[in-house]
């Protein structure tokens, strides 16, 4: 087996059997929205209800806290974390009649790839611990660090559990490179925990109706259908079988689902992966969420969902676009947001920060 290593590499695996230990009240939660209202999901199979959980922390942290619970239990992981683009990522942030600079995430790493490998390699330990046997988990990266991401995960979730390299094309994206091809593409790795895992035919619409010979397996054989009078048989389709090259555009700030943080991910992407990966009910987690995108369209989906993010930005934008989508849904689970507080936090949150009208914008 070929490994990839790095200057310190250290594993926690030896160190699992203590942090087991984590405290089970690390996390606590200081909001909730909407118990016992009649437009909640019940839990499937009237087991306890279920309250989705948003938290605002550092994930190492919140992953050893769901240890204690969640061992096995999440039935996909999808994660878009920092690609070790050495750019830290800046807002423009306008309060009432307030303008300030913020950083919505950093991702500079002092150009130091081996504390973003050792970062990433802890994660996708317990990763593998929280995936349930039936789980996938869908790893977002591009040409900085995809070809490391790919042995790490060959490494700890095994290289026979590769399923799939899925690109995403985004054709929309304005690039500057005059020595290289424009860079067009992102890499979502697809792992699977064993090999009995969930995978639902995806079918996609074509962008014209398309005539095709219509088709049927006979004795394992595909072969054209006939009439009576033997002539073949055509079918018109207006889909195809999804494939894994995926054109989806970039956000962009026209679209009435832009929140204005850097590297918002499209909505369309994720919904082709909860649906490709998971069922109604089932349990979906992020935990770099970003401005939420994943849980928006997990809870769209009528999935249950963790996500989690350390920026209090995330936290803002997350909890809003949930809200907005509550207030119109139909049915909905309720949620909360939990946080281990420290000063800092209890300030934030004291100042009514998350119940401010904010705007957040990209800063170029
Ligand atoms: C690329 S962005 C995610 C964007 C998201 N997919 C969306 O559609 O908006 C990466 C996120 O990871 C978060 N992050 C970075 N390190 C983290 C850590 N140790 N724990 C939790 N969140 C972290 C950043 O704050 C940032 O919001």
């Amino acid at each position: 087996m070929v490994k990839l290593i790095w200057k310190n590499k250290k594993d926690i695996y030896s160190k699992l059997e203590d942090l087991k230990d984590f405290p089970p009240d690390f996390f606590n939660s200081f909001e909730s929205h909407s118990i016992n209202s009649n437009k909640e999901r019940k839990t499937i199979n009237n087991s306890k209800p279920w309250m989705n959980k948003l938290f605002w922390g550092d994930n190492l942290e919140v992953l050893l806290f769901l240890l204690n619970n969640f061992d096995e239990k999440i039935d996909l992981i999808y994660i878009d974390p920092p690609f070790f683009s050495g750019t830290n990522y800046q807002i423009k942030i306008k309060e009432s009649d307030k303008f300030y600079d913020s950083i919505a995430y950093y991702d500079h790493w002092n150009r130091d790839l081996s504390s973003y490998l050792q970062m990433l390699y802890d994660r996708i330990i317990l990763f593998n611990k929280i995936l349930s046997k039936t789980g996938l988990i869908f790893i977002h990266s591009d040409w900085h660090a995809n070809h490391y991401i790919r042995l790490i995960l060959d490494e700890i979730f095994g290289e026979k559990r590769f399923v799939n390299n899925i690109i995403w094309y985004y054709y929309n994206k304005f690039s500057a490179g005059k020595k290289n091809l424009p860079r067009a593409h992102d890499t979502i790795l697809v792992y699977s925990k064993s090999n009995n895992y969930t995978f639902n035919q995806v079918r996609i619409p074509r962008k014209k109706p398309q005539k095709q010979l219509k088709r049927e397996m006979v004795n394992g054989v595909l072969k054209n259908v006939k009439d009576e009078n033997g002539h073949t048989i055509y079918r018109i389709v207006n889909d195809k079988k999804m494939d894994d090259v995926w054109k989806i555009p970039c956000m962009q700030p026209a679209s009435k689902e832009w929140t204005g943080f850097p590297t918002q991910k499209h909505h369309k992407l994720l919904d082709r992966i909860i649906r490709l990966g998971s069922n109604e009910g089932d349990l979906i987690a992020d935990f770099f969420c970003g401005s939420g995108t994943s849980l928006v369209v997990a809870e769209k989906l009528g999935r249950r969902w963790i996500g989690c993010d350390i920026s209090e930005y995330s936290i803002y934008l997350t909890r809003n676009r949930i809200l907005d989508y509550q207030n119109a849904a139909e049915k909905f689970y309720p949620y909360e947001i939990l946080t281990n507080l420290d000063t800092n936090k209890s300030g934030i949150i004291e100042s009514g920060f998350f119940q401010k009208e904010i705007s957040i914008k990209r800063k170029k």
